[in-house]
């Protein structure tokens, strides 16, 4: 391994040696190492994953427009910054080097106060993107957060799951956010993607946001949508891979620490709300399309693990209609 980041660190013509190499594992798609040298410096090496970013010139293409962007117009803001090797490219064999950001990140966050802060932090980010021409960037990953697309996959495959009769049922209110988007009632922006927990680096002295990270899935898309999923990430009791579904559910107090962060940023309400439920059902929908195919798609580590991830985001997004009215009145 270390025979290769030598490679790397040269090809990206860092100097020094180097000292550490540390495995990142809060993240779920990509190979992410914290590489250190005798200069001091610290870096990210990160190999990116080619099976879910079939272009990752065009990646990297976004980021830099997001980052001249954000530069520009929230020179407060934390970017990332991207290295080139001596040919001028942003990757080397699909790698590539950033600075690293000081700061601790969480796979999950379950102090209230924390929570606040990080509604804020993506509801400034939401903010600072809000006026960037979103046509300048291009659709990485294709079909991303098309919630119709994903129904059709699903109801074209055979299945007497009861599940699958669940998300039939679903459907039309699960697009109706959607919907709205495609017919053009509300315009498609500059989103980030996967505003989740682990996306999010927090100063390890003040435990406050310092930069908000994993900017790959930045492209044209519906911003209420990066708000339910942030909803789902920080409010739900238990993770997406909890068995049991009785511990399924939703957290008010979080929900309210989280929005009320998101909001004092970004005062938009306009269907938040819907896209917490659209956004859940939707991965339902892609767990349990990517069981029925043979598991192509998400990572797993035993045959029924997407299976029991889409019945724990059924569960969640029943959970969630529950507590769809109080949610709006406390909007
Ligand atoms: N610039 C950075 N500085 C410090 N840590 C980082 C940086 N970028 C990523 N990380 C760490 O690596 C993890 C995975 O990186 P990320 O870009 O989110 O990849 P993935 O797409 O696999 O989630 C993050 O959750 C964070 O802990
Ligand atoms: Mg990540």
């Amino acid at each position: 391994m270390k025979e290769l980041f030598q490679t790397i660190r040269k090809a990206f013509r860092l100097e020094g040696e180097i000292l550490e190499i540390l495995p990142l594992t809060d993240g779920g798609i990509h190979g992410t190492y914290q590489i250190r040298l005798d200069t001091g410096k610290i870096y990210i090496f990160q190999q990116i994953n080619t099976g879910v970013f079939r272009n990752p010139d065009a990646v990297m293409r976004n980021i830099r427009k997001t980052a001249s962007y954000l530069k520009e117009h929230a020179p407060e803001m934390r970017i990332l910054h991207f290295y080139q090797t001596g040919q001028g490219e942003y990757l080397f064999q699909n790698w590539r080097v950033m600075d690293a950001i000081d700061g601790y990140s969480l796979k999950t966050c379950t102090n209230l106060h924390q929570i606040h802060q990080a509604g804020k932090a993506f509801g400034a980010f939401r903010k600072a993107v809000s006026g960037m021409d979103s046509a300048g960037l291009e659709q990485t990953i294709s079909g991303f957060h098309d919630t119709r697309a994903y129904f059709q996959n699903l109801l074209n495959l055979k299945s007497s799951l009861p599940e699958m009769e669940i998300l039939r049922s679903w459907q039309e209110q699960a697009c109706f956010v959607c919907d709205c988007y495609r017919k053009g009632e509300l315009p498609f922006q500059v989103t980030h993607g996967d505003m989740k927990c682990s996306n999010l680096l927090f100063d390890r002295q003040t435990n406050q946001p310092t930069a908000v990270i994993d900017w790959d899935t930045v492209m044209s898309g519906m911003p209420v949508y990066d708000f339910g999923d942030a909803v789902r990430s920080f409010a739900s009791n238990v993770s997406s891979s909890e068995p049991d579904l009785s511990r399924v559910g939703i957290s008010m107090p979080k929900f309210e620490a989280f929005a009320t962060g998101w909001l004092s940023e970004h005062p938009d309400r306009n269907l938040l709300i819907p896209a917490v439920f659209s956004v859940t059902v939707e991965l339902a929908v892609r767990y349990l399309t990517d069981y029925l195919q043979g598991n192509i798609y998400f990572r797993i580590t035993h045959p029924e693990q997407n299976l029991i991830r889409a019945r724990n985001q059924i569960r969640l997004a029943q959970e969630i209609l529950k507590h769809q009215s109080e949610m709006e009145e406390f909007l």
